[in-house]
């Protein structure tokens, strides 16, 4: 008789949700699964603009965002939320994506009920059990309680071995954010907000920053927001492109300083789209984020980043990411570097792929067939093919 096997992908914030999408398209094209898609909604209008953007309808939402969540209140209603559904769909797998608690939160949920969990950018590694924090916990929490792991990269694939995990368990995939991009960035989708139109069609150069990761919060992120005001006076010509997160503890850390500056744009989460429109735009980029690392590299443009330490090692080798800390003054030298050192700028603006090749889901879908007995796996991603 033939066979269909359910497959239920859970995410529940913005990344994953990019990152996942590919995943779920390839799923509901194979004939041999049935894809059944299980938001948590750890994160909300972040998340739905996402799920819009890929045209993607979940078939559960637990909507359990909650304002100035914490972290254990994350975990207990994902596990309590997914419990129930798995209770009436028995799906034969569950796919979770990368290190936030609602990844976790959903193979613990799903190892306690015997469903096999598959991890999407298993591996990553800082090294550092508190920066980032609590996702590098959460990874390796995942990490041991996982039957397929999706590696992006050799590096991920090689920090799961030096755990002792089966090698035969693990495929290197690339990481779908790069799937997502170049589909995303082919479609050229417009701004919906003048101001960034203008700055788009105005040849500026762009300074393009996020931030949110729960360390900087506080302290750090103040410096942060203290260093912009003080390169949005430095630099007049430069326009700062500020997509704020939704987090109110990220904004009234860094907001307060550059409050009033005209060439500091403020917007709320871009869709993903305009997002990575402004990528391409960019000159610089300055950021916190995981994905953001991931993208501006493959567009050629150079990253600042503002941690002390990094799961992505692979385009700081290539030279196009470099860790900066949070230090105020140490931002403000390294933006002015790149700004006036053409040859710094020219050594950092380099087009690399290490994290894909937008075939990660291809692979990821191969790699699941063979779990399931219907099927074989592909080449492994390799930047150097
Ligand atoms: C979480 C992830 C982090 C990921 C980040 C992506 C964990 C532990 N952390 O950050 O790994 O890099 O998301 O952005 O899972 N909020 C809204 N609307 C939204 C989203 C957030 O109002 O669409 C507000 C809410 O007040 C919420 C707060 O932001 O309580 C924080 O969201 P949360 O997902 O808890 O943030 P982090 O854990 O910092
Ligand atoms: N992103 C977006 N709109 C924005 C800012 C970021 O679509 O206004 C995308 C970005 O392209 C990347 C992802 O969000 O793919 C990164 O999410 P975030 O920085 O929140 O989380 P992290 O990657 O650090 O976990």
């Amino acid at each position: 008789m033939y066979c269909v096997f359910t497959i239920m992908p859970i995410y529940g914030t913005r990344p994953e949700a990019i990152k996942m999408a590919p995943i779920v398209k390839v799923l509901q094209d194979s004939a041999q699964f049935r894809c059944v898609v299980t938001v948590t909604g750890q994160h909300r209008e972040m998340l739905d603009q996402v799920n819009e953007i890929f045209d993607i309808t979940p078939d559960h939402d637990l909507n359990i965002i909650q304002p100035r969540q914490t972290l254990n209140g994350v975990l207990t209603r994902t596990v309590e939320g997914l419990d129930a559904i798995f209770a009436e769909n028995a799906p034969d797998a569950v796919v979770v994506q990368g290190d936030t608690t609602t990844s976790t939160a959903g193979a613990i949920a799903a190892f306690y009920r015997g469903i096999p969990v598959i991890h999407a950018e298993a591996g990553l590694r800082s090294f550092n059990l508190f920066s980032p924090f609590p996702e590098e916990a959460n990874r390796k929490i995942t990490s041991q309680i996982t039957s397929l792991h999706l590696a992006p990269t050799s590096t991920s694939r090689e920090n799961l071995l030096r755990e002792a995990l089966p090698e035969q368990d693990i495929v290197v995939t690339g990481n779908t954010v790069i799937d997502a991009l170049l589909h995303t960035v082919e479609r050229q989708l417009p701004f919906s907000d003048p101001q960034l139109e203008e700055i788009g069609a105005s040849g500026r150069r762009v300074l393009l920053v996020t931030t949110h990761r729960r360390e900087n919060q506080g302290k750090a992120m103040r410096g942060v927001g203290r260093a912009l005001a003080r390169i949005a006076e430095a630099e007049p010509e430069l326009a700062i492109v500020l997509p704020a997160h939704r987090n109110p503890v990220v904004r009234e850390a860094v907001l307060p300083a550059i409050e009033g500056k005209s060439n500091v744009v403020v917007t709320e989460p871009l869709a993903y789209g305009e997002f990575t429109r402004m990528l391409s735009v960019a000159h610089v980029v300055l950021t916190d984020s995981g994905g953001v690392q991931e993208e501006a590299p493959s567009l050629g443009k150079p990253v600042l980043v503002m941690r002390e330490n990094t799961e992505r090692p692979e385009a700081v080798t290539a030279g196009t990411v470099k860790l900066i800390g949070t230090d105020e003054e140490r931002i403000v030298t390294e933006v002015d570097r790149l700004l006036n050192d053409a040859a710094a700028y020219r050594q950092m603006a380099n087009a690399v792929n290490p994290y894909g090749d937008g075939r990660a889901a291809q692979r990821s879908l191969a790699a699941i067939e063979q779990m399931f007995g219907v099927g074989t796996r592909i080449a492994d991603f390799d930047p150097r093919d």
